[in-house]
Parts: structure tokens; sequence; C-alpha cells
């Protein structure tokens, strides 16, 4: 059964007081259930990865470079990112695909570069309130998705996590519905079991405004296994009131797995 994972995406915030504050709250109150990330911003690794140390709470970045290594001025390698004891990457967060130029294809080679040295890439699709409202949402994330697996190939599929990320609910207050979100999650599913044996294995996230209390039924969700979190990450109630909302809906799932053998 897949566990719940819970990453907070914390953007371009934090400093060094903020950190402490911030991981030190965090570091002994997760639930032991959960699987728990934070994506720092890449100046902090050094702090969190310190301040973490012995917690449950893994470590991520929230970009890498698609090249290994050499004169790639301000670029930070997959390498690095594992050497400061990184877990995770995202990669394909629509704010770099938006203001930085960051295509399918750079997103998929990013998602190569991440794997080649054991990072789990968590790639993010989504599609825009336009593509939205012109019924264009499956086409524009098969997109998204076809042009990673082209590159990192149909057998590594399953060694990604996928964060299902609506443009427009990023940061407006206003979360997709549970309806919107298991609709597409079960889409992504089945596109993964078109492609890989290991479809059932994959976690695929839903971000996007998630605060406590939309999180349970949103977790709740078949084929919802946690969260993508963007301005409620950098608040500890509220993160871990939604790491707890993921406890919650794990203890479910075990309660159905049981009932069903
Ligand atoms: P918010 O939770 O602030 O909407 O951000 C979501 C996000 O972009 C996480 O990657």
């Amino acid at each position: 059964m897949r566990r719940k994972l819970v990453v907070g995406n914390w953007k371009m915030n934090g400093d060094l007081a903020r950190n402490r504050e911030l991981l030190g709250a965090l570091s002994t109150r997760v639930p032991d259930e959960v699987d728990c990330a934070v994506c720092v911003p890449f100046p902090y690794l050094a702090q969190a990865r310190e301040l973490l140390s012995g917690a449950s709470v893994t470590l991520g970045a929230q970009d890498v470079s698609e090249f290994a290594e050499g004169a790639y001025t301000g670029e930070v390698s997959a390498a690095m990112l594992a050497d400061f004891g990184c877990r995770y990457t995202i990669v394909g967060h629509s704010e770099r695909r938006s203001m930085f130029g960051d295509d399918s294809a750079l997103v998929g080679r990013k998602a190569l570069a991440a794997m080649r040295v054991g990072l789990v890439p968590i790639l993010c699709v989504g599609e825009s309130l336009e593509e939205r409202s012109s019924g264009r949402t499956e086409a524009v994330l098969r997109g998204q998705l076809d042009a990673v697996a082209g590159i990192v190939g149909a057998s590594s599929l399953s060694k990604l996590v996928i964060a299902y990320e609506p443009v427009w609910a990023i940061g407006t207050g206003q979360a997709a519905s549970a309806a919107q979100v298991q609709s597409v999650l079960s889409f992504v599913r089945g596109w993964l079991a078109d492609r890989t044996p290991g479809a059932d294995d994959v976690r695929i996230l839903y971000g996007g405004s998630v605060k406590p209390e939309s999180a349970g039924p949103l977790f709740g969700l078949p084929d919802s296994d946690g969260g993508l979190i963007g301005a409620a990450s950098l608040i500890a109630a509220q993160f871990l009131g939604i790491c707890e909302a993921a406890r919650i809906a794990w203890q479910d799932n075990v309660r159905q797995f049981e009932g069903l053998k």
C-alpha cells in the first residue's frame, strides 16, 4: 500500500532564523505514519540538513540542473543535491514553466539528471484556467507527461512522484474540488498503467491552496497519495495539520484494506 507523502515547497521564502523555528517545530512532531519532506531554497540545504538530522522529515530541492557538472554558471547539479542529503527535487513546477522557460523537454532532462544520482523527481503537471475552461485538461497533462516519458523512458516512470498542480489553484486560496482532483489523478494513474506495470506504486500528489481544512477530503481520494504544499508549508501549525490529515487518510486506507482481507 502506498504511504501518504506530504511535501512542503517553500518557494523563495525563509531566512536562517525563520527556518530554524519552522524546522525545529516540524522535526519532532510529524506523525511516523506519514512520509514528510521539505523542499527548501538551495542556500538553506546545509542548514536544513543539520536541523533535520535524526528527524523523520526528509529534504528536497525545488529545481535541478539538467547537466551533471561543468561550466554552467548559476546551475546546481543533482549530485550536489544528493551531497547535501536531498531525497527529492521538484521539476517542472508551473512557476518555472511560466516564468523561467522550463518546457516539458527540459523538465524531462532535469528529471533524468535527478534519477541518475538516485534522487526522486517530483514532477509537476497541471493546466491553466483557460485550458480547463476549453476542455483541454487531459490533453495538456498528456502532453506534459508524454514529453517526460519520452526522455526518462517508460521503465523509469515508477521512480517518479507526480504532483498534479492546476495553475489556477496555486496561491489563489481556491483549491480544486475533490471531484476535479480525483478525475485528474485517475487519468494520471491510467496514463501510468498504460506504460508501466509499476503504476500502482507511483505516488500522485495534489497541490494548490491545500490547507489543513481541505487536506482530509483531498488526501482521502482513491488515487491520492498526499500533497505538495506551498504557503501552508511555511506555518508550522498548518503544515503539521496537513500531515495529521494525511495520517488520518492513511489510517482509513489501512482500515479499508484490512476490511477487504
Ligand atoms: P500553494 O499551496 O501556496 O497554493 O502552492 C502550491 C504549490 O505551488 C506547491 O508547489
